[in-house]
């Protein structure tokens, strides 16, 4: 397949491309730093703080599938998530190309967005605990970040595109299993970490499947 990763040189973003690569994909990195990519691909430098539209056309026309790591370094970022997919989704309309993953997080199922402005109170996959102790505080100490991701996964829903998002927990740098746990539209009970490695072999599995597209997608160990 002809795929296009966005953020490339991010932690999920390395092992997409590393992945891609392997599994002989033709892969087209855009990035804002290519002076951070240890593979030689041809590579589009983009900052999508400020995409210029003809250049992000240009990393996108042609393929098959986007697939978008794409996130906030720290918290003063949070937006770009959704600033970022925004121009990827105006160039994917302009160029015709429909598939697209993205990765999101596993507390945005009950985040409360534009879009989706009273989402259930609960993930049905969540614990006792996760519900009323760390999705509470994790949601409070990430409210930039999380706001972020779910007025991106908004911009997929609206988008009219063909669109994945894979809602991991706490990421990890353990090496790639390929044997995690995965459901749709819910989190994993008692899932609280999956490698970040992991999150990429799923983003790369569900281009062979139909039946991902319109769904978010959790995953853990
Ligand atoms: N950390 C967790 O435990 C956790 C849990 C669940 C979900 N998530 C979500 O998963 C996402 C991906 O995780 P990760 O570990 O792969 O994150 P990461 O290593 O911070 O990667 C973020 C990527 O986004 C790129 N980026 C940021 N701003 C950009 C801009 N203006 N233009 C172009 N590229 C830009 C970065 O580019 P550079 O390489 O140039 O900096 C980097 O490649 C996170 O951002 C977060 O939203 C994280």
């Amino acid at each position: 397949m002809k795929l296009t990763v966005v953020a490339a040189t991010g932690g999920i973003g390395r092992h997409v491309l590393e992945q891609a690569l392997t599994a002989g994909h033709d892969v087209t990195a855009v990035v804002r730093n290519p002076r951070k990519m240890s593979s030689a691909v041809p590579t589009v430098t983009v900052d999508l703080a400020a995409a210029d539209p003809s250049v992000l056309d240009s990393a996108v026309t042609g393929v098959d599938a986007v697939l978008s790591c794409l996130g906030p370094r720290s918290v003063s970022e949070a937006g770009i998530a959704s600033q970022g997919t925004r121009a990827i989704v105006q160039a994917m309309r302009a160029t015709g190309v429909r598939r697209i993953v993205v990765v999101s997080a596993a507390p945005i199922s009950t985040v409360p967005s534009p879009g989706r402005p009273r989402p259930p109170k609960h993930d049905p996959g969540d614990g006792f605990l996760t519900r009323n102790l760390a999705s509470p505080l994790i949601k409070a100490v990430f409210r930039g970040p999380y706001a972020d991701l779910a007025l991106m996964e908004d911009i997929l829903r609206d988008s009219g595109l063909d669109w994945t998002v894979v809602r991991p927990p706490r990421l990890t740098n353990r090496p790639l299993t390929g044997s995690y746990r995965t459901a749709y539209g819910q989190n994993l009970r008692g899932g609280i970490f999956v490698s970040r490695a992991d999150v990429a072999h799923l983003m790369l599995r569900v281009l062979e499947r139909p039946e991902t597209i319109g769904q978010a997608i959790g995953i853990a160990d």
